[in-house]
């Protein structure tokens, strides 16, 4: 008789549209190529698979979910060491424990679906001897090896339309709105939806901006009758003087200021420079939420499809991605090795820049 094949999948890390679609993905493309396959699903993300917490699935949790936002199973972080270590809050390792319940299960391998820190942990846990097989999840859009993530087109969406709101009531109000986008280190939903929405500035963590350049464009504006100005601003955003601090000095600053975020910060700036009333509006995980976008579910359902080849064919420690529209997959560790921060020279910042708008330098 044909062996059964023993999967489980985890959803790791921060969420975001497309998760369930892509547990459809694996699922349903699993249980109609194989037959005989069990599937088990890891209670919020490495926690399940650390204590043995899992749903053993059947047919139908594969069925209703694919428009559905968030993620059937759960999410959690993990603490990491760096190419070391996954941790738990006393600093001892978990990877024995994750160990454990693989073997218990006899598992074969594990779908893991995460952003750059999962696919960093996935590869610790395919040293440690696991059958690995990644997705790319994320509204930030900033692993290594793909094209695009799923998650990045619906969060792009939300952004666009919070801006295309903003507009109505800051040209009402003849104010700058400072809107803040998700994006700790890479600009590319900041830079999408600052494009697709028409924001007159766009800051992102990978140009430090200059305060008096982004005031000069907005008085600019105001001579040619525009009477209010929006700045698409990333969460990461960082001026010409900040970047220059060192990781200790931008801890204490971040610390000792009276703004919550960055844009609290150029807000305050702004209308000091420019004399002009400014706010702020943060849409915050707001982004994250919700159903996938149509583009996400399709990807998402293609990177599933593709993890199930993967498995099919025993091809282990690897991350399914696209690449030139092309759905492939490349070694694990390229993926967990590098962050895919916006290139300063990349067309999409060219457009902006010759469409007239200010990248704060
Ligand atoms: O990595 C995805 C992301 O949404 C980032 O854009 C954001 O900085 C971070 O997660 C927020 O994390 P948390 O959900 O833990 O607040």
């Amino acid at each position: 008789m044909k062996r059964t094949t023993k999967v489980a999948l985890i959803t790791s890390g921060g969420d975001c549209q497309g998760l369930n679609a892509a547990i459809r993905g694996v699922g349903k493309s699993l249980i109609q190529r194989l037959g005989n396959v069990e599937i088990y699903g890891m209670y919020d993300g490495y926690r399940g698979l650390i204590e043995g917490d899992y749903k053993f699935m059947q047919p139908k949790d594969f069925s209703g979910i694919l428009t559905e936002g968030g993620t059937i199973l759960g999410t959690s972080r993990q603490n990491y060491i760096p190419g070391r270590d996954i941790v738990d809050a006393e600093g001892n390792s978990v990877i024995p424990s994750m160990l454990q319940t693989y073997n218990r299960l006899n598992l074969d391998c594990l779908v893991i679906m995460g952003g750059n820190g999962t696919q960093k942990s996935a590869k610790l846990i395919s040293d440690a001897g696991m059958n690995v097989v990644t997705l790319p999840k994320t509204i930030d859009n900033d692993i290594w090896g793909t094209d695009t993530t799923f998650g990045f087109q619906s969060a792009v969406d939300i952004a666009t339309n919070v801006i295309d709101y903003i507009h109505s009531t800051a040209s009402s109000h003849s104010r700058i709105f400072v809107v803040e986008l998700m994006g700790r280190d890479a600009g590319w939903l900041t830079l999408n939806a600052g494009i697709g929405s028409g924001a007159d500035v766009i800051l992102i963590p990978e140009i430090p901006y200059d305060l008096e350049k982004v005031a000069e464009l907005i008085e600019e504006r105001k001579k040619h009758g525009r009477s209010f100005s929006i700045v698409a601003c990333a969460e990461g955003a960082v001026s010409v003087d900040d970047v220059k601090l060192d990781e200790e000095a931008s801890r204490r600053k971040r610390e000792n200021s009276r703004h919550s975020t960055v844009s609290y910060e150029i807000a305050d700036k702004l209308e000091k420079l420019t004399g002009q009333e400014t706010r702020v509006t943060v849409p915050g995980h707001y982004q994250r939420g919700g159903p996938p976008c149509p583009y996400d579910r399709v990807l998402a359902t293609q990177f599933g499809v593709a993890a199930a080849d993967l498995i099919i064919n025993r091809q282990y420690g690897r991350m399914v991605a696209i690449q030139g529209g092309e759905i492939v997959s490349i070694p694990l560790e390229d993926a967990a090795s590098k962050t895919k921060f916006l290139p300063v020279d990349h067309p999409m910042i060219q457009v902006a820049r010759r469409m007239g708008i200010s990248l704060g330098d």
